[in-house]
């Protein structure tokens, strides 16, 4: 386990947690492959009831390493981590709570569309500039967003690139709970204890009928991935992500 990412346990939550506070919790291919492990081993323990995600103060994260896509932008290898975590996150078959804080970009973003329950702070804001960065969405979040807010809605999230600020997110239904930034961990916590309380064979029949077949889930995560990992080597990722790089502060 590296610092970066931070696997705890309180019980029968298992708690992942982003700490990268330096670059705002920007996820590495090694953290995504951590992250899809505590996954895997979480949902291989019957002790485990339910995984809750988690950032810093003022940053649940600023989305994939900008590094990391410029190294595969430039003819570099990389990205089947970001596969093997996003497909561990499409199928766990335990309940996901997420605690929210400040920057919410990219997948920091649509890993919340994954997950049953979500907190986020007044200060959080969800955008997603994969078109400005010359990327498409992924996470499914091309399937998954029209189904939370709506075709417009979506269209405002992943095509303009419109923040979500959290009463909007909530209002939208992209968010369960808008609560004070001191309160956010105890919050998320306490409701993923609640769940873990729950008869979990009973729950778990409940959240797949809620889920249903995720068969076009995952096919559309595949697609989208097709589609992410050729438009990093198009002129219109290559520029946004030079632009980012080379930014003047
Ligand atoms: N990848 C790599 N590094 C990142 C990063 C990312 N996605 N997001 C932030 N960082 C780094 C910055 O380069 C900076 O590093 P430095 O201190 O070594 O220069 C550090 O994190 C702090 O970021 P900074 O931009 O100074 O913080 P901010 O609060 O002013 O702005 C963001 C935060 C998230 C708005 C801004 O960093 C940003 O736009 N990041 C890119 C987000 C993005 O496009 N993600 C990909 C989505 S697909």
């Amino acid at each position: 386990m590296s610092d970066h990412i931070v696997i705890e346990r309180q019980d029968a939550v298992q708690i992942i947690r982003m700490n990268r506070p330096d670059k705002k919790n920007a996820i590495t291919r090694a953290m995504y492959a951590e992250m899809a492990s505590a996954l895997a081993a979480g949902d291989a323990d019957k002790a485990v009831r339910v995984h809750v995600f988690l950032g810093v103060p003022g940053a649940f994260s600023a989305g994939n390493d900008l590094a990391d896509f410029m190294t595969i932008a430039t003819g570099g290898e990389g990205g089947g981590e970001v596969w093997d975590f996003l497909l561990a996150l499409a199928r766990t078959e335990k309940p996901v709570v997420s605690g929210v804080d400040g920057i919410a970009v990219g997948i920091g973003t649509t890993i919340n569309l994954h997950c049953d329950l979500t907190f986020a702070t007044p200060r959080t804001v969800f955008r997603t500039p994969f078109v400005d960065l010359g990327l498409v969405p992924e996470a499914g979040s091309s399937l998954l967003a029209p189904q939370v807010l709506g075709r417009q809605g979506a269209f405002a999230l992943l095509g303009l690139g419109e923040g979500f600020p959290a009463e909007r997110a909530l209002a939208a239904g992209l968010i369960y709970k808008v609560v004070a930034e001191d309160e956010l961990e105890a919050a998320t916590l306490a409701t993923a204890r609640d769940i873990a309380a729950k008869p979990p064979e009973a729950l778990k029949i409940a959240r797949d009928l809620m889920r249903g077949d995720r068969s076009e889930l995952f096919a559309r995560i595949k697609v989208e991935g097709e589609h992410f990992r050729a438009r990093l080597k198009s002129d219109e990722a290559r520029a946004a992500l030079v632009a980012f790089m080379t930014r003047k502060k």
